[in-house]
């Protein structure tokens, strides 16, 4: 475990200084924008998308560098996604990452702003050729970030979300899938797309990421109810609060929390066809879905 929380440190820093470096700078007035970018994106996240996304390249013996600007690009839709969900006509939020969300520190249209410039950043991040020489292989990977994001993905997920569905437990399993499984799958699909990876592989690894974007979901949703504010850097019991539709609001804690452990031993089990290659990831899910921020 210490030496797992050591490499996810790792991949933060590494990120943390590449965005730092991509994103962009401004002396004009569109500084306000810019400086909104940077806070929301360069504050303190477990940057856990781009540590997939870094081991899931050396697992297929990838250099980290193109690695590393498609977990910047990838970090950017998220970036862009909180401040979003965030906003008050969302989830009304006044704390991120244990600071003041974007529309808190700057105003409500910077935060629409920002957003909507973090998003663009994330594909010019992605479709430079500096990411990857072929420019074939960069459009399937704008491809796969831009299905993740949009309306069959985490938007899609987001609207659902916003809707609330009924005492549906499979419609809540769709919704959390797209919300928030759509993007972390994707930090597991970008790199396969970089690594020519074959059928078999892609198809094990994808199984394996959508399992622990619906566990990633869950444990969020039983931190809610669970966690204390100041570990997490965001506000506890918001959930129920606000009505939503999810394992924890509909089954309880207790419940989700069975169904949890069953899906955290189905999500390793993916892993099975890379044997030793995959030991990093199958550690990974017990370190991600112990957290407690
Ligand atoms: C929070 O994401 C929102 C969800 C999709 C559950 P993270 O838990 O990855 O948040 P940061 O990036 O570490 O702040
Ligand atoms: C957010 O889910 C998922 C996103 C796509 C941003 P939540 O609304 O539960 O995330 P938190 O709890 O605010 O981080
Ligand atoms: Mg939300
Ligand atoms: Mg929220
Ligand atoms: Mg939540």
């Amino acid at each position: 475990m210490e030496r797992l929380a050591a490499r996810v440190a790792e991949a933060a820093d590494l990120v943390t200084v590449a965005l730092d470096e991509l994103l962009p700078r401004a002396d004009g007035p569109e500084a306000r924008l810019t400086e909104a970018m940077r806070y929301a994106a360069l504050g303190p996240g477990k940057r856990l998308r781009p540590f997939f996304a870094l081991e899931t390249g050396r697992m297929f013996d990838l250099d980290d560098r193109p690695v590393l600007r498609a977990a910047c690009a990838l970090e950017c839709v998220h970036a862009y996604s909180l401040i979003h969900d965030d906003l008050p006509s969302m989830d009304d939020d006044d704390l991120r990452r244990g600071r003041p969300t974007v529309h808190k520190a700057y105003d409500e249209a910077t935060a629409v702003l920002a957003g909507d410039a973090l998003q663009a950043a994330a594909f010019e991040i992605l479709s430079h050729p500096d990411t990857y020489g072929d420019g074939a292989v960069r459009a399937e990977m704008v491809l796969k970030l831009a299905q993740a994001a949009g309306a069959k993905g985490m938007c899609g997920g987001q609207m659902i979300d916003l809707i609330g569905v009924r005492d549906d437990l499979g419609a809540v399993a769709r919704m959390q899938r797209m919300k928030t499984g759509a993007l972390i799958a994707c930090a597991f699909e970008l790199p396969l797309v970089m690594a020519h990876a074959g059928e078999g592989e892609r198809h094990a690894l994808m199984a394996f990421a959508q399992d622990l974007g619906l566990a990633y979901q869950i444990v969020d949703d039983l931190l809610d109810v669970e966690g204390e504010a100041a570990e997490m850097g965001k506000k506890a019991g918001k959930d129920a609060a606000k009505g939503k539709a999810n394992y924890v609001t509909l089954l309880g804690a207790e419940a989700a929390r069975e169904r949890l452990a069953l899906l955290t031993e189905q999500t390793k089990a993916h892993l099975d066809p890379f044997g030793p290659r995959g030991e990093i990831l199958r550690a990974s899910v017990d370190f991600v879905l112990e957290r407690r921020s």
